[in-house]
């Protein structure tokens, strides 16, 4: 059928695991391939309410295989634990492939996250310290251990005492009191490994079986598209390839085989963790509005920052991605407000910007330019029809479709997979 990727146009939290939960009804195969338990992926549908870190949000869907694919940086503590907690809740794991090519993340990347955040003392990044960062540089550095390492027992051992000996000089070098334990580490893996084992495969021709018996194919991006490794608020960003283009490359289908790419934006900004965040209300607003739709982390529990919807970043993640559609989340939250704002532009030393800076010093200094529009003071839950929303936020919907210049195929309107509205379907016919 089709290869469709869901991508955060923002810094990640956009309601990314709703939109894909609707869309694996109707998936083939769902595969996560960046990122790893860094991610929060928040899903209420008919079997429960889960915040899922690693495993694939189509694991609720008993047809579809899930996969973790090689660019995912998987912990198989956090990845066991998931498991057992959906198993619990009669959700079955059973159609869940690793790559064998996937890095793992160590007990010492955790260790070297935090170390690496305290060396940089007063600029942290503010990582979620799950070792997601260090694992990344593992791998580009070429020490990485992967999944297919853990399966053989025989060369497993040494290859942990060298990487962890590697880790201790690090630990040493950047002042931290606290060492990774060899043998720790091989008796700890050695059991995750025996329940891993049955999934642990060599993904390449399922994954390619698949694009050739045009099978629907979802790729569940994580974190968003400002925290891309490359395209983001670098430092501030997070170590992998969060785009479609990264999704693509991560889960190794060709660039040919893509079918539809969609955003997933939130009608206001938050972002966790240091960088800049132009639209930023550290007013009563800006506490309202995290109280109410709760932006605490799924991962972290650390309170977000909250700011206006920022048409300007988003404009930069819509060219980055080509989305085809966006589905515009949380309305719902702001259903009480007497007006809400749009951020339509920056200013800079008296210019008006249509694009944010590459150079985040001058990010930081950008003066949001705002349009102001009447609230609807009026609940949006429940509605399942465009037209029944209050023609206050018909408007903003049509507003935030004219500053993004992309049609808003799906309007969250509420935690649960029922709650919203379906403006278009959200896979490509099978003629398109
Ligand atoms: P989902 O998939 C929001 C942020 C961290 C930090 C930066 C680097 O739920 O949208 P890292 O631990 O990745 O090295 O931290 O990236 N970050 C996220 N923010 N949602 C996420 O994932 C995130 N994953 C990482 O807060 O600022
Ligand atoms: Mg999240």
């Amino acid at each position: 059928m089709s290869v469709v990727a869901v991508v955060g146009g923002q810094w990640g939290d956009e309601g990314k695991g709703k939109v894909i939960d609707l869309l694996a009804e109707r998936a083939d195969f769902v595969i996560r391939s960046q990122g790893g338990d860094n991610a929060g992926h928040t899903v209420v549908n008919p079997m429960g309410e889960f915040a899922l870190h690693l495993v694939p949000c189509g694991v609720f869907n008993p047809d579809s295989t899930c996969i973790i694919a090689p660019g995912v940086a998987l912990n198989p503590a956090i990845l066991l634990e998931e498991m057992d907690r959906l198993e619990q809740h009669g959700v079955s794991t059973r159609r869940l492939l690793l790559s064998d090519r996937t890095q793992v993340v160590m007990p010492y990347h955790l260790l070297l996250d935090r170390a690496f955040e305290n060396h940089r003392a007063d600029d942290p990044i503010g990582t979620t310290l799950r070792g997601i960062g260090p694992a990344y540089a593992d791998k580009a550095a070429r020490v990485g251990l992967r999944l297919g390492d853990l399966r053989n027992a025989a060369t497993w051992e040494a290859k942990v005492q060298t990487a962890v000996e590697r880790a201790n000089r690090l630990l040493v070098a950047f002042g931290s009191g606290q060492r990774c334990d060899a043998d720790e580490v091989v008796h700890d893996y050695r059991r995750h490994a025996e329940r891993l084992q049955p999934m642990i495969c060599d993904t390449a021709p399922v994954v390619a079986a698949a694009v050739a018996r045009n099978a629907a194919i979802l790729l569940e991006g994580a974190q968003g598209t400002l925290l891309d490794l490359d395209h983001g608020n670098y430092p501030y960003v997070t170590a992998s390839s969060c785009t479609v283009a990264g999704l693509l490359q991560g889960a190794g289908i060709p660039p040919r085989a893509f079918s539809r790419a969609i955003g997933v934006y939130k009608a206001y900004s938050t972002r966790v963790g240091s960088g800049p965040l132009p639209t930023e209300l550290l007013d009563a607003t800006g506490d309202y509005i995290r109280e109410r739709a709760h932006e605490f982390g799924a991962t972290t529990g650390r309170a977000r920052r909250v700011g206006w919807f920022d048409s300007v970043v988003s404009r930069y993640t819509i060219a980055l991605n080509g989305f085809d559609a966006a589905a515009l989340m949380r309305i719902d939250m702001l259903d009480e407000l007497d007006s809400v704002k749009l951020c339509t532009a920056y200013e800079l030393d008296g210019e008006r910007l249509d694009l944010p800076p590459s150079n985040l010093d001058l990010h930081s200094r950008c003066k949001p330019v705002y349009e102001e529009l009447p609230g609807w003071r009026e609940s949006t839950r429940g509605a399942t029809r465009f037209e029944d929303l209050p023609p206050a936020a018909i408007s903003f919907v049509q507003r935030v479709e004219a500053l993004l210049a992309v049609p808003v195929h799906l309007i969250g309107l509420g935690p649960e997979r029922s709650e919203g509205i379906v403006r278009q379907p959200l896979w490509p016919s099978p003629t398109s």
